[in-house]
């Protein structure tokens, strides 16, 4: 965070020890012809290198519009983003080309967008390397699908294809240039439970083995639950992270954990870099406000946020007793 905040030109430190991804008050404002809506209203997140974190939220909340903005393929209306130690709103055409083709993966969940249906899956995933100067098309295609777990039908046609084997096929197209970031928008969200299971266990491996980072927006709270982050996205601001227990790290890494339904995530409310916060909805309901105002406090250590008339009520008990 501070490497970024006290540098102004296009790169950051980019010593491995910094963050993949810095978003620092991110805005989005799309204007149509009658409105504006506000996709994102200053998102700030820092994500490491090799994490694996999971993205949640309500519909409309500004996913797709964050994704799209890591994938290079949306401006912000205002605020910074820095992917690998670069300035994403600071790149030239050709810089962002290169981003587009040599730092990220994209993998949506109408996987048709990635994929060319009359070619086969080997071809598809050589597609994308025509581009580059890669010279073992072949064996890198079958190296990335015997990853995906589809090197028995490599030569199949993609329309021959499950959804769920078209998608582990679009995550293997995703990987052909090596994308340091690996950007995944409902990618479980067509697919049955398992398929699910199986095309999460590759976004886990390639995180945990190949070091590549990746983000996913998913609606599926089984999957979160079982990742090491999972931040929440309301009306385009983080609101929330969850953090898996310590107790269960060694499970995250464990290829074969059966995970049940038991809590396995700490919750916290992110605080913005102004000390504002966004109150969850079934705690604020037990205030019964009855307007926009609320008392803060700190009492023996601990910051108290009342409804004013019951604060004023304990004051005046404190004073009669
Ligand atoms: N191209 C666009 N033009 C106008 N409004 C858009 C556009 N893309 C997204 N929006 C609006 O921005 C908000 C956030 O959208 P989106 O990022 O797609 O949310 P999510 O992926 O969380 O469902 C929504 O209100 C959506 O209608
Ligand atoms: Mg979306």
């Amino acid at each position: 965070m501070e490497n970024a905040e006290t540098t102004n030109n296009t790169e950051m430190n980019t010593g491995d020890s910094s963050p993949m991804i810095v978003a620092q008050n991110l805005v989005k404002i799309y204007k149509t012809r009658d409105i504006e809506v506000l996709a994102l209203q200053g998102l700030d997140l820092t994500v490491e290198r090799g994490e694996l974190i999971a993205i949640i939220g309500n519909s409309g909340s500004g996913k797709s519009t964050f994704l799209n903005m890591l994938g290079g393929l949306d401006t912000p209306s205002a605020g910074k983003l820095f992917v690998d130690g670069c300035n994403l709103f600071d790149m030239t055409s050709r810089e962002k080309e290169l981003y587009k083709k040599q730092t990220v993966g994209f993998v949506w969940q109408n996987n048709a967008r990635n994929l060319f249906p009359y070619l086969s899956a080997l071809e598809n995933v050589m597609t994308p390397m025509l581009l580059t100067k890669e010279k073992n098309r072949r064996e890198r295609a079958e190296h990335l699908l015997e990853i995906v777990g589809m090197s028995h039908r490599k030569t199949s046609r993609l329309a021959e294809l499950s959804g769920g084997e078209q998608q582990r096929v679009a995550i293997a197209i995703a990987l052909a240039n090596d994308p340091k970031l690996l950007l995944a928008d409902e990618p479980t969200g067509s697919v049955d439970k398992d398929t699910a299971d199986r095309i999460f266990d590759i976004f886990r491996k390639l995180s945990i083995e190949m070091g590549v980072t990746v983000v996913i927006v998913t609606h599926d709270v089984r999957l979160s639950k079982k990742v090491n982050r999972v931040v929440a996205i309301r009306d385009g601001r983080i609101s929330s992270e969850r953090i898996l227990r310590e107790q269960y790290k060694d499970a995250f890494s464990a290829q074969n954990y059966s995970w049940g339904n038991e809590e396995t995530q700490d919750e916290y409310v992110i605080l913005d870099r102004a000390g504002r916060l966004q109150i969850p909805d079934k705690l604020l309901k037990k205030l019964e406000l009855e307007d926009n105002k609320v008392t803060v406090g700190y009492e023996g250590g601990i910051l108290t946020i009342k409804n004013p008339k019951s604060a004023k009520e304990e004051k005046e008990q404190g004073i009669t007793e």
